[in-house]
């Protein structure tokens, strides 16, 4: 395949999606208020609103789409997954000498969580850690993952990060399950002063995430192959332990385990600060969530929006927990969106 084709591709991929977010999803949406309002009794449940539309052409080939344009998007001939393997020499050129930079620690011998190898998140071939390659699929990929932020993608983590920043300033900073570091930049970016380590179980994206860093000067980052669920970090080593798109990719054990470890790290009165999706505004809205998470092949993304977080941290013996939803971009309405958009919440605690 030419890089031209690719990108036709993928650009074609994305302006569907972005048809998919705007158009095809407020229609059904409408169709679902239609029906629900002429129903003997309001919805009450995910299968009450799949048995007034799951069988409907609208949401057939809504979800038919959302399925098959993700797997347009990492498999077949345009996609990135072959297009970046079919160049793998030149991709990975660049990194060539990385594994002996300070800022990066990647063990060879890496023995990975079972959850993490059983399924192709996302549905990316070989998931985001197998393919040596996968750092640079992921990043390209991960531009179209917010179809409405016309690729300022870092735009959602930087506004993330400031919103971290209004607590104050950290002096040492974990970034759990930081990818290609794409949510680790505007840490180290804005916390120039931090000493900040971010750690991933992918080997690829972690080494992606310590090139940009060198490229982009950051003498203060290092990037780690490690899990979240359990670190090599001493007790109350942090002041700041944060995550962004982590937990929801986490089985309910290895949630509470996250949940265990980052209260073990923080010094007391540090902070715990978590962007995923969480809240839900209805049973719409929590229906079309647990599809997407079907259709992309996450399986956790279920279990973790049912889960009462906020008292499993209470129980665990955080305070000043909250748990409140956040808005994609400037102006946009974070609960209940015309348009499709995740349903991104912060999730925030403190160690006594
Ligand atoms: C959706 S990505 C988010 C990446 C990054 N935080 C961002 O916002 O772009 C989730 C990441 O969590 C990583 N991950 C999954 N389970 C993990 C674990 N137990 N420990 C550390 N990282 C994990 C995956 O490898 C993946 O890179």
């Amino acid at each position: 395949m030419d890089d031209r084709s690719f990108a036709v591709a993928q650009a074609m991929i994305l302006e569907t999606k972005k048809y998919w977010t705007t158009k095809l999803y407020p229609a059904l949406k409408e169709d679902y208020q239609h029906r629900a309002s002429l129903s003997d009794a309001p919805p009450q449940t995910v299968n009450d609103v799949r048995g007034l539309i799951g069988g409907t052409t609208d949401y057939q080939v809504y979800a038919w789409l959302e399925r098959h344009l993700q797997r347009f998007k990492y498999s077949g001939r345009y996609g990135l997954a072959p297009y970046h393997r079919e160049r793998r020499d030149n991709f990975l050129a660049p990194l060539t000498g990385m594994t002996d930079n300070e800022n990066l620690d990647v063990d060879p011998d890496f023995d990975q969580p079972k959850y993490y190898r059983a399924v192709d998140i996302h549905q990316h071939p070989g998931g985001v850690w197998s393919a040596d390659t996968a750092g640079f699929e992921y990043e390209r990929g991960a531009r179209s993952t917010t179809p409405m932020m016309g690729g300022k993608h870092r735009d959602l983590h930087q506004r993330f990060t400031d919103l971290v920043a209004e607590g104050g300033t950290p002096s040492r900073v974990l970034d759990m399950g930081c990818g290609f570091g794409k949510s680790t930049q505007p840490f180290y970016e804005s916390f120039a002063d931090a000493r900040i380590d971010a750690i991933d179980l992918s080997a690829p994206c972690v080494t992606l995430g310590a090139y940009t860093a060198r490229q982009g000067q950051a003498k203060n980052t290092r990037f780690r192959q490690m899990s979240a669920c359990e670190t090599d970090y001493d007790d109350s080593e942090f002041d700041l332990v944060t995550s962004t798109m982590l937990i929801h990719e986490l089985p309910p054990p290895q949630i509470e385990q996250m949940f265990d470890e980052s209260l073990r790290l923080l010094q007391s009165g540090g902070r715990m600060v978590h962007l995923d999706f969480h809240e839900l505004p209805d049973v719409f809205a929590r229906f079309i969530h647990y599809g997407h998470g079907r259709r992309n092949n996450e399986p956790f993304m279920e279990p973790w929006a049912e889960m009462d977080v906020a008292s499993v941290l209470k129980e665990k013996g955080f305070k000043d927990v909250t748990v409140k939803s956040f808005a994609e971009a400037e102006g946009v309405d974070a609960v209940n969106s015309p348009v499709w958009r995740f349903p991104w919440t912060v999730i925030s605690a403190v160690k006594p």
